[in-house]
C-alpha cells in the first residue's frame, strides 16, 4: 500500500516508459512479419509483457535485451505454432482482443485466457465480427475464456457498435487472413496506432475518412522501431501539474498522436498554460515535449463525443478538480468496462479521500472543494485508478494510502518513485 504525502506543487522534468498500446501493435505485428526486429523503448509492464508471452507460446522467438527492448524473430504470416497451452492475457485487454482477431484466421484451435477482470470484460464486441468472417469462437456467456477455432476467413465490411479501437484493430488483423478486402468503418474516430503501424512495417492499408481497408496475404518484413513514451502516462503529471497552481512539468519524448492527445485541450480549458512541441515523426508516429503550468482552477465538462479520444485519461482527469474546480464528464459508461468499475471505483475513492464526487450512469462530476482531508482509497486492483488518487491525494492536508498500489506495474512500474522526485 503506497503512502502519498501532500504536496503544493510539482516541477520538473522527465520521460514516461513507452506507449502501451504501441508497444502491443509493434509486437504483434513484428511477429507476422518476416525476419527480425528491433523494438526499443518497448513499455515494460506487464501488459505488453503478457503479448510477449502469449506470441511466445504461439512459437514466436522473442529476445529481451534490456526491460525496454525486444528483438522479435517473425515467423511471416501463417508461420504461427498452434500452442501447447492455453494463452495467457493477463490483465490486458488490447492482448486478448488483438490477438483473437490473429487467431481467427490460423489453421488451429487456441484458447485465450485472462485474470479475473480480464475474465469479466466483454467479448462479444470481437466475437461477432470474428465470427461472421468464419470464424467459431465458443466463450462463457460473452467472456474469456474464449477457445477460437481458426477457420478460412472471408472479407467483412464492418461498422463496429461501439467505439473501440481494439475491435477495429481485431478486424484489420484478422482481414490480413481473409480473402478479399476488409474494412472498418467508424463512427467516432479511436486511436490509429495500429494503420500506422501496419504501414509502417510495410502492410498496404487504404484510409478514406473514417474507413480503414486491408486486403489479404501480404507479407511484410522485420524493421527497427523506437516507441515513443506514453501520453496516457504523461497524463498524470500533466493533470497534477495543471491542478496545483504554480507548478511546472516537462515530459520529453512522448508521443503527440492526435487521436490520443485530447486531454491537452482539456488542461487548457481548465485553466493551465499549456505548449507543446513537436520534435520528430518515426513509423508515422509523431512525438515531442510538453510542458504544463498549473495557473489556475477552472470547470470543465467533458460532453460525450469527447470520451473516446480521451478515455484512458478520464481517471487522471477527475483529479483534475481534486484540489478546486469542477470536472464533470458524460458519455462515458464505457468507463464501466475497463479493467475495473472505473466510475463506481473512482467516485468511491475520492469520497474516501474526503473529495467531493457523485456517479452517473455513464459519468461523474467532481467538485474541487477546498482542501480534502486524505484518506484510504482503494485502486481495486486498477492501474489508472491507483495512480488518479495519488494525484488527487497531493491536495490533500494528510498523508493518504493507495490501497492496491502495486497494479502501477500494468503500465507504469515506476510511477510512485517518479512522484517522490516531483513533488514540491
Ligand atoms: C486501447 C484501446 C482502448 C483503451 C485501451 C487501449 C488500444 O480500448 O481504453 O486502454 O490499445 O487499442 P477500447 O478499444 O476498448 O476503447
Amino acid at each position: 500500500m503506497a503512502t502519498v504525502q501532500p504536496a503544493r506543487q510539482v516541477y520538473g522534468k522527465l520521460r514516461v516508459p513507452g506507449d502501451k498500446s504501441i508497444s502491443h501493435r509493434y509486437a504483434l505485428l513484428a511477429a507476422l512479419a518476416q525476419g527480425s526486429s528491433h523494438l526499443t523503448n518497448f513499455a515494460p509492464g506487464a501488459d505488453c509483457a503478457s503479448t510477449v508471452a502469449c506470441l511466445g507460446g504461439l512459437g514466436v522467438e522473442i529476445d529481451r535485451t534490456a526491460p525496454d527492448v525486444i528483438v522479435v524473430h517473425g515467423r511471416g504470416l501463417g508461420g504461427f505454432q498452434p500452442p501447447g497451452m492455453p494463452l495467457d492475457a493477463g490483465n490486458s485487454g488490447t492482448t486478448m482482443r488483438m490477438l483473437a482477431g490473429i487467431l481467427a484466421g490460423q489453421p488451429f484451435t487456441s484458447e485465450l485466457v485472462g485474470d479475473e477482470s480480464l475474465s469479466r470484460r466483454p467479448m462479444r464486441r470481437v466475437i461477432a465480427p470474428l465470427s461472421s468472417m468464419g470464424a467459431r469462437i465458443d466463450a462463457v456467456d460473452g467472456h474469456a475464456p474464449l477457445t477460437i477455432h481458426g477457420s478460412p476467413l472471408r472479407a467483412v465490411a464492418y461498422r463496429p457498435e461501439v467505439p473501440s479501437a481494439q475491435v477495429k484493430s481485431a478486424v484489420l488483423l484478422a482481414g490480413l487472413h481473409a480473402e478479399g478486402i476488409t474494412s472498418v468503418t467508424e463512427s467516432v474516430q479511436t486511436r490509429d496506432h495500429t494503420e500506422r503501424a501496419l504501414r509502417a512495417f510495410g502492410f498496404a492499408i487504404s484510409i478514406d475518412r473514417l474507413t480503414v481497408s486491408v486486403d489479404r496475404g501480404q507479407q511484410a518484413a522485420g524493421c527497427s522501431l523506437s516507441v515513443p513514451g506514453d501520453f496516457s502516462s504523461a497524463a498524470f503529471w500533466l493533470v497534477a501539474a495543471a491542478s496545483l497552481p504554480g507548478s511546472r512539468i516537462e515530459v520529453t519524448d512522448v508521443g503527440l498522436n492526435p487521436t490520443r492527445t485530447a486531454l491537452l485541450d482539456v488542461l487548457g480549458r481548465f485553466g493551465a498554460r499549456v505548449h507543446v512541441e513537436e520534435s520528430a515523426t518515426h513509423a508515422g508516429e509523431p512525438r515531442g515535449t510538453i510542458v504544463v503550468e498549473g495557473d489556475r482552477t477552472g470547470a470543465v465538462e467533458i460532453i460525450p463525443a469527447e470520451v473516446p479520444a480521451l478515455i484512458d485519461e478520464l481517471p487522471a482527469l477527475a483529479a483534475l478538480a481534486a484540489n478546486g474546480g469542477q470536472v464533470t464528464v458524460s458519455g462515458a459508461a464505457e468507463l464501466r468496462l475497463k479493467e475495473s468499475d472505473r466510475i463506481a471505483v473512482l467516485v468511491s475513492g475520492f469520497r474516501a479521500l474526503g473529495i467531493d464526487a457523485d456517479e452517473r450512469p455513464d459519468g461523474f462530476i467532481v467538485h474541487g472543494n477546498g482542501q480534502p482531508a486524505g484518506g484510504i482509497a482503494d485502486a481495486h486492483g486498477d492501474h489508472r485508478m491507483a495512480m488518479a488518487f495519488a494525484v488527487a491525494a497531493l491536495a490533500a492536508r494528510h498523508p493518504s494510502k493507495i490501497d492496491g498500489s502495486e497494479a502501477v506495474a500494468i503500465s507504469y512500474a515506476g510511477f510512485f518513485d517518479t512522484l517522490e522526485r516531483l513533488v514540491v
